[in-house]
């Protein structure tokens, strides 16, 4: 079977039970702020699920191109993926977890469907926590079709918990695995049991409840079913194959790449993962460019992973030796390979492919300023005693001039220096932090930029806030803030400059509090009732409206309480330690405070 029967076969189990079939939508969302691209099948029927009628009916399937950039530096071994796609069935209130079941079941089990062989599957039931209990009603399901009850593994809502995003409607929900182990399954083995020969290909998320925020679960007013089967895993594992690149969904780009690199795949691990990221980064950057609603490479949000795709390919394909501009030959096979499922591909072929060579020639000149810049900062290298080219100047070079650090290497040392590749990655992993908000899901408030760091900044702004009004006094108003994942910008009314004094008692109490690693919490309360229990509000909320309210600290004894849209850290020891680097006039009566950041926990995801 191939990916394209394969894709076909479903739709076709899916209708034969009186599904629909629907179209797969754009990868770029719809009126959805909070995530770059469509991340999973069930993503664009988010209102659907939420209880609006559907036109076509309770029961849904089809198939969904999806992008997910979470784990993009994970790409490049023989599993992980920007790309994918994902076929899916939905009942909107109609079936539920009997039929669910039963349905992928047969689907994967039945002689005239896959005819996977039932003792290499195994499954895994929500265990129960405080939202919903321990799934026996999924787990007798699964034994009414045959699953043996040593194949059924109860695990926590880390695993079997299923939400789209912070809100949202979720539930739990029963995974399917695949044996990819040698020969049969041992005895009692599941994924609770042996997680690594394990592979899930299908996920039935059992939607009876919206998220309304961290503490808001509610019914929802029908009970749904969401199902994803991954595409390319399950073609994968019916094809015997141990990756998904030696698939026929990878084989015709990989045949280019090994003739443009004149290398053949299978004989170097190293050069093997440059292929994989090539293959796999080309057919994103194919699919987000041929999309209906296809964005150009940029600075910012989807762009901006495109532009980041795009460059990670052609660094990989230098590294393979490959000296001209290549992608354009790559989308071509991808396009061949694609345009029957997506024929919005091919409709915008010219479009991907003179995008691609022209982003590919910029980041080619970019380089060529990089090694520039780098000579211009030979003179004083020279002065410097330890011959070393500092982790931030390294940095600066990759990520301004997008300039990588084996080529800083090399220049380096043909130039007699070293570089100091330790703070390099220092500086690295706290701009990776700073990027997170690549990963999708993961913004509140409505902010795709939304990112870890400007979340701690987000907090470190209310602390600074309640400092400075207890060193300066009641006169200290906000006046705006600015955040980056560098550094916050803090104005608020004050009549003459700080005193150093002044200064350090401020940062000290700031720091203070992140030591005592105060709760953060969020409350939603009408503003007047956050207004009598004393929460600053800058912003003019209408009267009676209801609000977030954010207190750092305890209910009785809390050092800051804010109106605010959050979000924020959850407890102030994520964020780190706080440093006042500037205090100065931003315009009459009102002073500026630059302030940084460093350290701190990761937050609780
Ligand atoms: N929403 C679930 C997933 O993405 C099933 O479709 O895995």
């Amino acid at each position: 079977m191939t990916a394209n029967e394969l894709r076909s076969k479903y739709i076709e189990f899916f209708k034969s039970k009186n599904h629909a079939e629907i179209s797969g939508q754009s990868l770029i969302p719809e009126n959805d702020p909070s995530v770059l691209f469509t991340t999973a099948g069930m993503h664009p029927l988010v209102p659907y699920l939420l209880g609006e009628k559907h036109p076509a009916g309770t029961r849904l399937t089809d198939y969904q191109k999806c992008v997910r950039t979470g784990d993009i530096d994970e790409v490049g071994d023989p599993s992980h993926l920007t790309c994918f796609e994902m076929l899916g069935n939905w009942s909107l209130g109609d079936y539920f977890k009997k039929e669910s079941i039963a349905f992928s079941y047969e689907f994967l089990t039945s002689k005239d469907w896959l005819a996977l062989d039932p003792r290499k599957i195994s499954v895994t039931v929500f265990a129960g926590d405080e939202n919903a209990p321990r799934d026996e009603e999924a787990a007798s399901y699964w034994k009414e079709v045959g699953m043996p009850e040593d194949k059924i593994a109860y695990l926590p809502a880390s695993d079997n918990w299923w939400a789209a995003g912070p809100t949202g409607p979720c539930g739990p929900d029963t995974e399917i695995f695949y044996w990819v182990g040698e020969g049969l399954p041992p005895q009692g083995s599941n994924k609770g049991t042996d997680s690594a020969n394990w592979m899930e290909i299908w996920n039935n998320v059992f939607m009876q409840f919206e998220r309304k925020d961290e503490k808001t679960l509610i019914p929802l007013p029908k009970q749904n079913v969401d199902t994803g089967m991954g595409l390319e895993r399950t073609n994968c594992i019916l094809q015997g194959k141990t990756s998904v690149y030696l698939t026929e969904v990878f084989q015709p780009i990989i045949a280019v790449i090994e003739k443009l690199a004149n290398y053949k795949y299978g004989t170097d691990e190293a050069k093997d993962r440059s292929v994989r990221i090539i293959a796999d980064h080309s057919r994103s950057s194919v699919f987000i460019l041929g999309d209906q609603k296809g964005v150009a490479p940029s600075n910012i949000g989807a762009g901006y992973v495109l532009r980041r795709l795009i460059r990670r390919a052609v660094r990989e394909g230098m590294k393979l030796g490959i000296d001209k501009a290549f992608l354009a030959e790559i989308a071509e096979a991808v396009i061949e390979n694609f345009k029957g499922a997506y024929p919005e591909l091919e409709q915008n072929a010219q479009k991907v492919k003179s995008e691609l060579t022209q982003e590919e020639a910029k980041f080619r000149d970019a380089l060529k300023n990089g090694e520039k810049e780098f000579q211009k900062m030979i003179p004083n290298l020279m002065k410097n005693p330890k011959k070393e080219v500092s982790g931030k100047t390294a940095f600066k070079l990759f990520d301004t001039f997008g300039f990588p650090l084996e080529l800083t290497m090399e220049l380096a040392a043909e130039n007699g220096f070293t570089v100091d590749t330790e703070g390099f990655k220092e500086a690295e992993r706290r701009h990776k932090e700073a990027s997170k908000s690549l990963d999708a899901g993961s913004a509140k408030g409505g902010l795709a930029e939304q990112s870890d760091v400007t979340t701690k900044y987000h907090t470190a702004t209310h602390l600074l806030q309640q400092a400075l009004i207890n060193v300066l006094g009641e006169q200290v108003a906000q006046k705006g803030s600015n955040i980056n994942n560098e550094r916050m910008r803090f104005d608020f009314t004050f009549e003459r400059p700080m005193t150093k004094e002044e200064i350090q008692q401020v940062q000290d109490i700031v720091n203070e509090q992140i030591k005592a690693d105060l709760p953060v919490t969020m409350e939603i309360m009408p503003l007047d009732k956050a207004k009598e229990e004393g929460a600053r509000a800058l912003f003019t909320n209408k009267y009676g409206e209801d609000v977030k309210v954010y207190t750092i600290g305890t209910k009785d004894k809390w050092f800051s309480k804010e109106v605010c849209g959050g979000p924020h850290v959850q407890h102030t020891a994520q964020i780190g330690d706080f440093k006042i680097e500037k205090e100065q006039s931003s315009s009459a009566g009102v002073r500026r405070i630059r302030a940084t950041i460093s350290g701190g926990l990761p937050l609780d995801k």
